[in-house]
């Protein structure tokens, strides 16, 4: 009975110990990492960064997220869009991600670094959006598709978000307003009416068009356009 202190403080230590090691390791792994340019190249044997061929100004990537896409980042939170999109693009032979069009890489640690919130997401219910912003055709059936998902894919199990926008009377003069949505036969409001964005839409809209997986990263880089 004697040794059950020397015992508990043992297991505590070794608790204690393995607890830090994880959080040591992945501070070693990812906290250090820094925006690059794609001309770096990692070492395989030191796992260092060094440049192939070196230039001061050349753009660093991710870039530092700005303005009207960060407010639609909030809106993305608010709405919970996270429960049924990822924002990360598996790499070849994990999952059919390629296959399906969702990325032309695969998505890595320093793809994140500049978020201060990152939204993997855990359920692939609907498609990645790590790269939407490349694949998008039109910020009108953006907004068609958010208005009601139905009108851009039938049979869409995504909830509409409708009340993002606003149904108003046309002017008298028949004139729409400028950023009035556009609908597919038979999926536009009563006649007379039109369908306009809030500013969250837009903000929304703007937070999509900026998920773009379009540069390289030593680690990761873009397949060669032939
Ligand atoms: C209940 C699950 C669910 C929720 C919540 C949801 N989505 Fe979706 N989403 C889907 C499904 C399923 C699809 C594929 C069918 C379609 O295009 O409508 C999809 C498709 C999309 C697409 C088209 C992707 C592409 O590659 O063409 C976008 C953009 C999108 N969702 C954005 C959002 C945003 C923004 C939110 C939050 C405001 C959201 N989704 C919330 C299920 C969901």
């Amino acid at each position: 009975m004697k040794s059950l202190p020397i015992v508990f403080c043992g297991l505590f230590a070794t608790l204690a110990l393995s607890w830090a090691g994880i959080l040591w390791q992945g501070q070693k792994q990812l906290g250090g990492l820094q925006p690059m340019s794609e001309l770096y190249a990692i070492d395989p044997i030191s796992n260092a960064a060094r440049i192939e061929s070196p230039q001061k100004d050349e753009p660093r990537h991710p870039e530092e997220p700005v303005g009207l896409a960060q407010q639609g980042k909030a809106q993305y939170i608010s709405l919970g869009c996270v429960y049924c999109h990822t924002q990360q693009v598996r790499s070849q032979g994990r999952g059919a991600d390629f296959e399906r069009g969702w990325g032309n890489r695969q998505s890595v640690p320093r793809d994140y670094i500049r978020q201060e919130r990152v939204l993997l997401g855990s359920s692939r219910t609907g498609p990645d959006l790590a790269d939407f912003g490349q694949r998008i055709d039109s910020v009108n059936q953006l907004h068609a598709h958010l208005y009601n998902p139905q009108s851009e894919a039938p049979g869409s199990t995504m909830p509409p978000y409708a009340f993002l926008y606003q149904k108003r009377k046309i002017a008298l003069n028949g004139e729409k307003s400028a950023g009035a949505i556009e609908f597919r036969d038979g999926f536009g409001p009563a006649e007379g009416y039109e369908i306009v964005p809030t500013r969250r839409a837009v903000a929304l809209a703007a937070y999509l068009q900026s998920l773009k997986l379009d540069y390289s990263l030593p680690e990761a880089r873009l397949p060669e356009k032939p």
